[in-house]
């Protein structure tokens, strides 16, 4: 089987007692993934490895199992799988604490202007306490709008509630109970937008959300407000993005993910109302070792013919 980057040692473990790994270091390119993956049974990549018609046939018919070491599964052509009956598997529920709390830490971060506050002391030119500067959002009290509400919104619906009671939803479907517990108010896409001093995006990327937060959307949002985005870069439309913290119309943005990563576009890199996180959701040790048991608990029950722990298709 093929690991396509890497696994932390815990998956690792798991695997080699039982299968002969070809575990393939940092960035393989395409051409030598696709060499690399004839006649794998499984094949395990992350989320910067696109898995494709044309990879599925290049590994061959023996193919069983992809087991993405990932909840996000937009780098997988899931129906191309389900036409060759190759099972995909995700890792959800292990890092939804991770990911939830890196939403928190960049709202907290963006709203509170930390990164240049940051460069102001690290650089030597802080001149001591001042009356006015770097104001910034209070998040007690004010309207926070978590837009998709699976299980990492959810986890975010709860952090937040520590800091306002005024938490409100977008989503797909309406979830009666979260509302009940957690005090929540279900609104529509556009009313999120308008009412929101925050709003932290927790959707799956799909043609239907691609660019969803685009120049309309931001320009409906409330001035002065704060965007997280913690899901996929492609969520939002990154030029008008870079025109609304621009302006001045967003007061601030944290983000973890990127159209195009690893490339972030000089202009976002230049300003100081957003902090860029590098694509770290689920990086805490607790989130990827567990990950990396789950990847390898799929395929070792998919492999068998079993039923996998987190099938996806
Ligand atoms: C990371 O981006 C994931 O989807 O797990």
């Amino acid at each position: 089987m093929v690991i396509a980057k890497a696994l932390p040692v815990a998956g690792i473990k798991l695997l080699e007692e039982r299968f002969e790994l070809d575990v393939g270091g940092l960035l393989p390119g395409r051409e030598e993934l696709m060499e690399r993956v004839r006649g794998a049974a499984a094949i395990v990549p992350d989320p910067t490895v696109r898995v494709d018609g044309a990879l599925l046939d290049y590994a061959g018919p023996q193919l069983k199992v992809i087991a993405n070491f990932a909840v996000g599964t937009d780098n997988i052509d899931i129906d191309a799988c389900r036409e060759r009956g190759i099972v995909v598997t995700n890792t959800p529920d292990v890092l939804t604490n991770a990911t939830a709390e890196l939403a928190l830490a960049l709202a907290l971060a963006a709203a509170r202007h930390i990164v240049p506050g940051d460069a102001l002391v690290r650089g030597g030119e802080w001149r001591g306490w001042e009356a006015d500067q770097l104001l910034g959002l209070e998040l007690s009290g004010s309207t926070i709008g978590i837009y998709g509400l699976g299980r990492i919104g959810r986890r975010f619906a709860e952090l937040a509630r520590g800091l306002s009671k005024n938490l409100i939803y977008a989503s797909r479907k309406a979830h009666p109970d979260v509302e009940r517990e957690l005090g929540l108010a279900r609104c529509g896409p556009r009313e999120i937008l308008e009412r929101a001093d925050l709003v932290s995006l927790h959707m799956p990327l799909t043609g239907e959300t691609h660019h969803l937060i685009d120049g309309e959307a931001l320009a409906q949002m409330k001035d002065g407000a704060v965007l997280v985005n913690t899901g996929r870069g492609e969520l939002v439309d990154t030029a008008a993005l870079i025109d609304a913290l621009k302006s001045g119309r967003l007061r601030a943005a944290g983000l973890d993910v990127y159209e195009g990563e690893p490339d972030v576009p000089p202009e976002l890199r230049e300003l100081d109302n957003v902090v860029l996180a590098p694509h770290i959701g689920s990086a805490t040790e607790k989130a990827r070792n567990a990950m990396a048991e789950l990847v390898a608990r799929n395929v070792i029950a998919a492999l068998r013919g079993e039923e996998p722990v987190t099938r996806v298709a």
